[in-house]
């Protein structure tokens, strides 16, 4: 396992955006190693930081000191919503998906390398990722990886999962990249495993329903003309966040049937980045992490 600290991704667009709007109080919504929050207290800003991972909070806090107040939850959980409430921020920062120490933590389970059991949780309670291979139907298993995976083949790898877990054992990544490989074909190679491993990850930690469960409720805890950042690896996340903003940026929310506005409607806020911000070629060559990374901004109204 590693243990290098890599700059954060996107640490300089990140910062320079929460400067810009004046922030003092920051949520950091995925603390992580606590780079991000390590940036925003330099430069004088309060930072709450949230993770559902109790490592992270304990390498945040051994980073950061006792200058940050942190949370050991998921950021979309009630309580860890009243404490962001009472912390009355004017910035939140997303930054989703794991860090590179996760990854790299065969303990975890998120890895493809061989011999790993497939645990695949951010926080240590409830059914890990063999438990899912193990009890999910074909049709939930074809449903994952096709909606998270893009895999045209979805369902035939499910049902392959599903006969070798009738014979034998699904609970390894070997077990995972041997069915995958026996659907995908011997070209298949470590750009699919990572998509598909992904793509069950995503599920067994419900990342797609926790983000669009949280995004409103920071919006509606940021104070007026506060900013909402929110960094996306996967797809189907930068969807859910573009969405989301450009609902918001609405100024008139009847239906379209409607011939007229009735409900004189005022847009919730601005979406500041109509394209996302990705990171440039100096960061790609030192951070081959950072490659699908998409920041995407909103301003709260004034
Ligand atoms: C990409 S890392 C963040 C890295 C961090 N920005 C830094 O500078 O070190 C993502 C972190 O978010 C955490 N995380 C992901 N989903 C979460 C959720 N729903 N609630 C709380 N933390 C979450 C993960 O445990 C992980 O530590």
């Amino acid at each position: 396992m590693t243990d290098t600290l890599h700059d954060p991704v996107l640490h300089a667009e990140v910062l320079r955006a929460a400067v810009e709007a004046g922030s003092r109080r920051a949520v950091d919504a995925t603390l992580g190693d606590g780079g991000h929050a390590a940036a925003l207290v330099g430069v004088g800003i309060d930072v709450l930081g949230i993770d559902r991972d109790p490592e992270a909070i304990r390498r945040a806090t051994a980073r950061l000191g006792g200058g940050v107040e942190v949370i050991h939850g998921p950021f979309d959980d009630d309580q860890v919503l009243r404490r962001v409430e009472a912390f009355h921020p004017d910035f939140a920062l997303f930054d989703l998906g794991l860090s590179s120490r996760q990854l790299d933590d065969p303990s975890l389970g998120f890895s493809f390398r061989p011999g790993v059991r497939l645990d695949m949780r951010m926080h240590p309670t409830g059914p890990d990722a063999a438990d899912y291979l193990r009890m999910a139907s074909v049709e939930e298993l074809s449903e994952t990886f096709r909606s998270f995976g893009d895999e045209p083949r979805a369902y035939r790898l499910a049902k392959e999962i599903h006969r070798r877990r009738e014979t034998g054992s699904m609970s390894t990544s070997d077990d995972l990249v041997n069915a995958i490989r026996a659907v995908l074909g011997p070209s298949s190679g470590p750009s699919d495993f990572a998509r598909l491993f992904q793509a069950l990850r995503i599920r067994v930690n419900d990342e797609l329903g926790r983000l669009t469960r949280a995004l409103p409720a920071y919006r509606d805890r940021l104070s007026p003309g506060g900013l909402l950042a929110v960094i996306s690896y996967h797809s189907g996340e930068d969807r859910i966040v573009k969405h989301a903003f450009r609902e918001w940026a609405r100024t008139c929310v009847c239906p379209p049937a409607f011939p007229m506005c009735v409900c004189r409607g005022q847009a919730l806020g601005k979406v500041v980045t109509r394209k996302p911000i990705v990171p440039g070629d100096r960061e790609l060559a030192s951070n081959p992490r950072a490659r699908s990374a998409r920041l995407r901004l909103f301003r709260i109204a004034p």
